[in-house]
């Protein structure tokens, strides 16, 4: 059989895509009730390459007027509690919850783009694709599965998680076609698909910051910027700063989080880590494959 592990269900294959059973269901509700806006911001991503950060970026650039930033919902509230995921919450049938909130209303999904529900592809809502190197993607989704497991050993060894990786089975994956497919469509859409990479934003956050706000529609002011009002918010969502706050620094299954401790969340936020983990002999097979897969898209890892 194929190999399927998953930290808390199987998945199954789904339009091409590995997926948990219930969010294949909240795919297909969301298919059937989800009606998107125009001002409606969705940020996409495969799990475990930043989607606890942009949530905290999108965030926090589109509330930066509401609150003084020393007293922003970010210090109480956990990214997770600020930015919800859709196909979660339709597998519950709490659909409600989407339809009350006012707009602009900013969601997460992991889904992939031939998943997406067609209400997205053909509104004018805007979609932020944020991707990472797929070995780093690997080696977090390894500790955090083991987390959540109590020890990621006890749902297979590490070699056997990697040669499910390798041949696309993944939570959402194959990451490959995750990638491409907002890629792909970024290229013909720019205006509607933001295409950003982990990588990237963390070497120049400052500049992957105004991009952002200018995509979603509120760029920085030249008053803002003379003020440092870009940094300011670099800062309050950076890896160190949101980390250790109270509210991310628990271990208390947060609700929002899909009753995961928030803590889990936060690991190391460095780029290569695959380093210390992967052999030259895991590094090249992974590599190939993926070089492989995006051969002719322009993409590179
Ligand atoms: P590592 O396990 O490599 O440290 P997601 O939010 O998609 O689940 O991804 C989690 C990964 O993003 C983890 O990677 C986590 O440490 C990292 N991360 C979380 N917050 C971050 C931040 N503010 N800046 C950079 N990386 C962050």
């Amino acid at each position: 059989g194929t190999p399927n592990f998953h930290p808390k269900q199987p998945f199954i294959l789904y339009k091409g895509a590995w997926i948990a059973k219930s969010l294949v269901r909240g795919a297909l509700a969301m298919e059937q009730h989800f009606k998107s806006r125009p001002t409606d911001l969705l940020l996409v991503t495969s799990p475990k390459s930043g989607t606890t950060w942009l949530k905290a970026m999108i965030f926090a650039t589109l509330t930066r007027t509401s609150y003084p930033l020393d007293q922003h919902p970010l210090h109480t509230h956990n990214p997770h509690q600020c930015v919800t995921n859709l196909e979660r919450v339709f597998s519950t049938g709490r659909r409600q919850i989407i339809e009350a909130i006012p707009s602009p209303r900013v969601f997460n999904s992991h889904l992939p783009y031939s998943v997406l529900p067609q209400t997205i592809i053909d509104s004018d809502c805007r979609i932020v694709y944020v991707w990472r190197d797929p070995k780093d993607v690997l080696i977090s989704m390894w500790y955090f599965s083991g987390k959540i497991m109590g020890g990621a050993d006890k749902i297979a060894t590490f070699e056997e998680v990697y040669n499910s990786f390798c041949q696309g089975v993944n939570n959402y994956g194959p990451i490959w076609s995750h990638v491409l497919g907002y890629w792909e469509e970024s290229k013909q859409r720019p205006e509607k698909i933001l295409f950003l990479k982990y990588e990237n934003i963390l070497q120049e956050p400052v500049k992957h910051a105004k991009k952002l706000a200018h995509f979603i529609g509120c760029p920085y002011s030249e008053a803002e910027e003379n003020q440092g009002v870009v940094e300011q918010i670099v800062e309050l969502c950076s890896f160190g700063k949101l980390k250790n706050m109270d509210v991310n620094n628990n271990e208390i299954p947060s609700m929002s989080a899909h009753n995961i401790s928030p803590s889990y969340f936060f690991r190391k936020g460095e780029a290569g880590d695959w380093k210390n983990h992967l052999t030259q002999e895991m590094t090249e097979r992974l590599n190939t494959i993926i070089e492989e897969k995006f051969k002719g898209s322009g993409l590179m890892i």
